[in-house]
């Protein structure tokens, strides 16, 4: 029974009453039954959160972070931090001198974060420093700063403290920027399934500074730009273009390069366009679970030498394939694609591809997706259509002929690797 609209029942015996507590204005509790004896609730959360581009966001002078999701008051100001290891390493010096200078009393919770320990045991301690931290319920948002796997931990165990509480994400990996950071889904792994214990809850604000990228190894990079590639293929071809342009420079520079305001501004757009109409995910269908049919199974079971990024460029590599062999995609385009994931440095395939993992991963997908395949699959470049009818032949038929492209463009890669690029990424 819809609340908003009730069924007329007949009158008589079981007579039934009916009123909405707010006057009818389509939310509210609604009665049945005279006594009463069924009661509905209906009401709606509304969800409003910042992501904004701040550069210099560890700058003394700059008080985007103290500020970031309440109300600006005069004094000082109590706030848990929760930093990734390695940029604390980094980053922990100036950390401290941002929070002096911004009065902030702070505590911190270093925590390493990667994905064999994107586990409960790493929300627990989380939700340990938050407690002996004495955390108002509302007043005091965590700080998170890290990559995906710190905000994905962080954002799961302020959803549990008190059943919600505020955080603030500072992402520092280009995942955490394009990605991790800007949508509203938290999670961890459990049973070698990933991110199979998660909830949504967004951080009240999201400060992107790609300066952080300047310190991320490239492959980390490459791993954020195959999320960002994904945005391309499925809905932006002019992002694929500048990816086509600029691709391999923006990841040789980590970033530092005039191109990459706005391939993270059409990435972020791109995924809050998808993501905004469909943040509870009730609609299955989702464009940006482009990549990541395949690549779940395929992370979990590789780990850890697939990166999450890394697994999403195979399961793309592969769905363009299989778009290829039902004349969704042009060979040329085909070849443009897979020769892009090979410039910027992306594996295209995976030896644990073989029908097994194909099929289990299939099957898993399929159960994500209640009952259906829903299988995002690309048309040309920059637009996409969701199938229900892929068979298990012509999976292994596109993972066969990946395979040999695979192969191929590896070998001519390695041939014509600019000695430049080279140097520039060992630097
Ligand atoms: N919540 C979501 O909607 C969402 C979306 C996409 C991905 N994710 C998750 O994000 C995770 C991947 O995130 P990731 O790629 O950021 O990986 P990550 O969090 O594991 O970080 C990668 C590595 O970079 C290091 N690092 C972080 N910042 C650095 C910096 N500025 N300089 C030097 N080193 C730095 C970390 O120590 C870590 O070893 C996956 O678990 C994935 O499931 C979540």
């Amino acid at each position: 029974m819809s609340p908003r609209q009730p069924t007329p029942r007949p009158a008589g015996a079981g007579a039934t009453t009916r009123y909405d507590s707010t006057g009818g204005h389509g939310h509210g509790l609604f009665t049945t039954g005279t006594p009463v004896t069924g009661w509905t609730v209906s009401t709606a959360l509304p969800v409003r959160y910042q992501v904004r581009s701040t550069p210099g966001v560890l700058d003394p002078a700059n008080p985007a972070i103290a500020e970031a999701g309440v109300p600006a008051r005069p004094g000082r100001r109590r706030r848990l931090l929760v930093v990734e290891a390695r940029v604390h390493e980094l980053y922990g010096e100036r950390i401290a001198r941002y929070c002096e200078a911004q009065r902030i009393d702070h505590r911190l919770c270093v925590i390493p974060a990667h994905e064999q320990v994107k586990t409960m045991d790493s929300v627990f301690r989380v939700t340990r420093a938050m407690e002996e931290f004495g955390l108002a319920r509302r007043g005091e948002p965590v700080i998170a700063i890290g990559g995906g796997v710190l905000t994905d931990v962080v954002g799961l165990a302020c959803s549990l403290y008190r059943r919600s509480t505020p955080f603030v994400r500072v992402p520092t990996t280009l995942i955490g920027l394009v990605d991790a950071g800007v949508g509203a889904k938290t999670g961890v792994n459990f049973d070698q399934h990933k991110n199979r214990l998660g909830t949504y809850h967004p951080a009240v604000e999201t400060l992107l500074d790609p300066a952080f990228l300047a310190t991320l190894e490239h492959r980390h990079i490459g791993n954020g730009m195959a999320e960002i590639l994904k945005v391309a293929l499925i809905k932006d071809r002019a992002l694929f273009e500048l990816l086509d342009r600029h691709g391999p420079q923006l990841r040789a520079e980590r970033f530092q390069h005039p191109a990459a305001a706005e391939v993270v501004g059409r990435a972020v757009g791109g995924m809050l366009s998808e993501l905004q109409p469909n943040l509870w995910e009730h609609e299955l269908e989702r464009s940006m679970d482009y990549g990541h049919s395949f690549s779940p199974t395929l992370e979990m079971r590789a780990l850890p030498e697939l990166l999450h990024g890394e697994a999403v460029c195979v399961d793309m590599a592969l769905t363009t394939v299989l778009a290829g062999q039902r004349g969704l995609v042009s060979p040329v385009e085909c070849a443009r694609i897979l020769g892009l994931m090979a410039r910027l440095g992306l594996p295209l395939w995976h030896r644990l591809l073989q029908p097994e993992l194909l099929h289990d991963a299939l099957a898993d997908t399929i159960r994500h997706r209640d009952g259906r395949q829903r299988l995002p699959l690309p048309i040309g470049i920059g637009a996409g259509v969701f199938v229900d009818d892929l068979t298990p032949h012509e999976l292994s038929r596109a993972s066969s002929e990946l395979h040999a492209a695979a192969r191929a463009l590896t070998v001519s890669q390695e041939s014509r690797r600019a000695p430049a690029q080279a140097r520039a990424e060992a630097a």
